[in-house]
């Protein structure tokens, strides 16, 4: 009964023992094992971020828009306007763009902003008899050969479009700084 008593005893006093040594055994894989999967977590989250935000996103080249038919493009200078879907952070618009379209003397369809390079009105082609075959901004008198060259008031040629030609049409992407004049 004795033994009994101390075996129960000593039963009683192992077990608390035994369980110290699992929970502590326990406590260190989990806290490691935590710790691992946080540390390889953090690029995972990371990557998750910006594939969900857009505000995080990298902006990307804008996409190209089909505008005309190349047959419709000669050496006059044609207005187009065309949509452009943007997206900007959460916010996504389709504001309207317009281009001036023509041929160059090498043959090469390009496309020109119409965007005066002085203060940002708005040039047209050949409309001031001063100024014939010309573009010509009303709001400071700011002219440009077909090129898009700055002849007078504004400080930088008109900027172009990028552009590409694909099964006969025309797609107008990116504006950049004019690359036709010197
Ligand atoms: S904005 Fe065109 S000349 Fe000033």
């Amino acid at each position: 009964m004795a033994d009994e008593m101390n075996q129960g005893i000593h039963s009683h006093e192992e077990k608390p023992i035994h369980r110290r040594e699992m929970s502590r055994r326990q406590f260190l894989s989990y806290t490691l094992g935590g710790t691992g999967g946080f540390l390889a977590g953090v690029p995972l989250m990371s990557m998750l971020r910006f594939s969900v935000d857009p505000i995080l996103q990298k902006k990307t080249a804008g996409d190209f828009v089909k505008v005309v038919e190349e047959t419709q493009i000669t050496s006059e200078p044609k207005s187009f306007k065309f949509q452009k879907h943007q997206v900007d952070g959460w916010y996504e618009s389709d504001p309207e763009f317009e281009a001036w379209v023509a041929k160059g003397s090498d043959g090469k369809i390009f496309a020109l902003s119409p965007v005066c390079k002085h203060l940002g009105c708005t040039v047209n082609w050949n409309n001031n008899p001063q100024y014939p075959n010309q573009y010509f901004c009303p709001c400071h008198g700011a002219h440009y050969t077909i090129d898009g060259k700055n002849l007078a008031v504004a400080p930088l040629p008109l900027d172009e479009y990028q552009v590409k030609i694909e099964n006969g049409f025309v797609y107008l992407g990116p504006v950049e700084p004019n690359t036709r004049v010197k």
